[in-house]
């Protein structure tokens, strides 16, 4: 004080009401500097969020910790959003895909396993995604694997996750999904146009099984009781964390499991919004061309509605890591993020040579990070693609920067989104 007294040319009582009565200026500078700093915030294409936020995040957490923090910011709408949510008509034709009888605004989904029970769906569709999908959801409320089971490999821009299917069952991600629905409804009447209660977005359901479930019935159950909430219904037989679940993808099982499953569907009926939801089914990318070959035909034969492709990879392309804690490496589990994209890839490639004649619309999935990452896995035959580990990286800002870079690309080759992947 004395210091500050010796450069104070007002003097001690000016110093004292200053210190308790900031003149006008200085509160009308204050309330424009927390209304841009707010407004900053609010947008999820701040670099704050990416680079101040996220790591801060990751540095006080660990992984399972960080989820739980971001799914509970997004629920409460603490969370970023998009600003600019809806394209004008120029950007929407470029962007736009036509998937299951909907204009999809843009080909950027959010992968399973982020929201597991369905708490957080509509701050997820605010950061940007045309596509959400929560789950996976098992017939039985289930705590997973012992922890600590979710590893970061920040190096790689990867993560291993062992959960195995935590779930708080059917019954109470129903009862979730029906508060938000009446919440919803009542606002959009029967104007609703999905689930998603926004145009252009699909909300998509994954069903599991539990760890002592029937490899069959507890799909069955999940289709019987989540069709009325779900736009699209997605059978996960890929996970690397449920005891022989990765045992349903060969062929005479899964023709079995995905007969029944599309049976079941036929008889629930439509949702609560009078749309039949379509099927798709989820595979792992750790398949031989056979193997993939023999999905591509028991899909077909059973005549579900898509694939997504893929779910993590229980493979460790060491040599292509920077990681080099070996202990994290060989954690078990599926590794999933950057090096996954590779596998990905080449897995969406074959499985693309094996439905060309159908009508399956493939969803690419695994590593996807950039505009570009998109686009290269529309080329390879995506109708559209979802990501996770990227999301959980670089922070609610990704989707919209995501579809920024996208739009940029596309415009580049003077191509829309729906030329790219032959639908138009
Ligand atoms: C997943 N994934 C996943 N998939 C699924 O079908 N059901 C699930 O419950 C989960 N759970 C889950 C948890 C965690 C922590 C991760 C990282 C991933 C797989 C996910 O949906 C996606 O297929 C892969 O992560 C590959 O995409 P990314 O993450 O490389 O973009």
């Amino acid at each position: 004080m004395r210091f500050f007294k010796a450069f104070n040319p007002l003097g001690r009582r000016a110093v004292h009401q200053a210190s308790i009565l900031p003149g006008p200026l200085a509160l009308a500078g204050g309330i424009i500097g927390l209304s841009i700093g707010g407004y900053y915030c609010l947008d999820s294409r701040s670099a704050i969020h990416e680079y101040v936020f996220c790591p801060l995040i990751r540095a006080f957490t660990d992984a399972e910790e960080g989820h739980k923090l971001g799914i509970s910011l997004l629920k409460y709408g603490l969370a970023p959003k998009i600003l600019d949510p809806e394209l004008n008509a120029e950007d929407a034709k470029i962007l736009g895909v036509d998937v299951f009888g909907t204009r999809l605004q843009s080909p950027i989904g959010l992968a399973a396993g982020l929201d597991k029970d369905g708490e957080a769906i509509d701050g997820l569709f605010n950061t940007g995604f045309s596509y959400v999908e929560i789950g996976s959801i098992t017939p039985e409320a289930q705590p997973g694997n012992p922890q600590p089971r979710f590893f970061r490999l920040p190096r790689d821009d990867a993560v291993i996750n062992r959960y195995g299917f935590n779930s708080t069952g059917h019954f109470s991600v129903i009862a979730t999904l029906r508060t938000r629905f009446s919440k919803l409804f009542g606002q959009s009447g029967q104007d609703a146009p999905s689930n998603a209660f926004r145009n252009g977005r699909l909300l998509g359901i994954n069903l599991g099984k539990n760890k002592f479930g029937d490899e069959v019935e507890d799909y069955v159950k999940g289709v019987d009781r989540l069709s009325p909430y779900a736009d699209v219904l997605v059978i996960n037989v890929s996970s690397p964390n449920t005891p022989g679940l990765r045992d349903l993808q060969s062929e005479l099982k899964l023709t079995n499991l995905l007969t029944t499953v599309v049976r079941e569907r036929d008889a629930a009926g439509a949702n609560l919004l009078g749309k039949i939801p379509p099927v798709m089914v989820k595979v792992a990318p750790d398949l031989t061309e056979p193997e993939i070959e023999s999905i591509a035909n028991s899909a077909k034969l059973a005549k579900v509605d898509g694939i997504i492709i893929s779910n993590t990879t229980i493979s460790r392309p060491v040599e292509s890591l920077r990681t080099t804690n070996r202990e994290l490496i060989n954690q078990a589990g599926g590794l999933s993020g950057k090096p996954l994209k590779p596998l990905s890839l080449k897995a969406l490639r074959t499985l693309r040579k094996y439905t060309k004649d159908s009508k399956l619309v493939l969803v690419g999935c695994g590593g996807i990070s950039s505009g570009k990452d998109v686009l290269e896995f529309g080329k390879a035959g995506a109708t559209f693609v979802q990501l996770y580990t990227a999301f959980a990286y670089k922070g609610p800002g990704l989707p919209a920067h995501i579809r920024d870079e996208l739009l940029a690309e596309l415009k580049k080759e003077g191509k829309t989104w729906q030329e790219i992947v032959g639908l138009e």
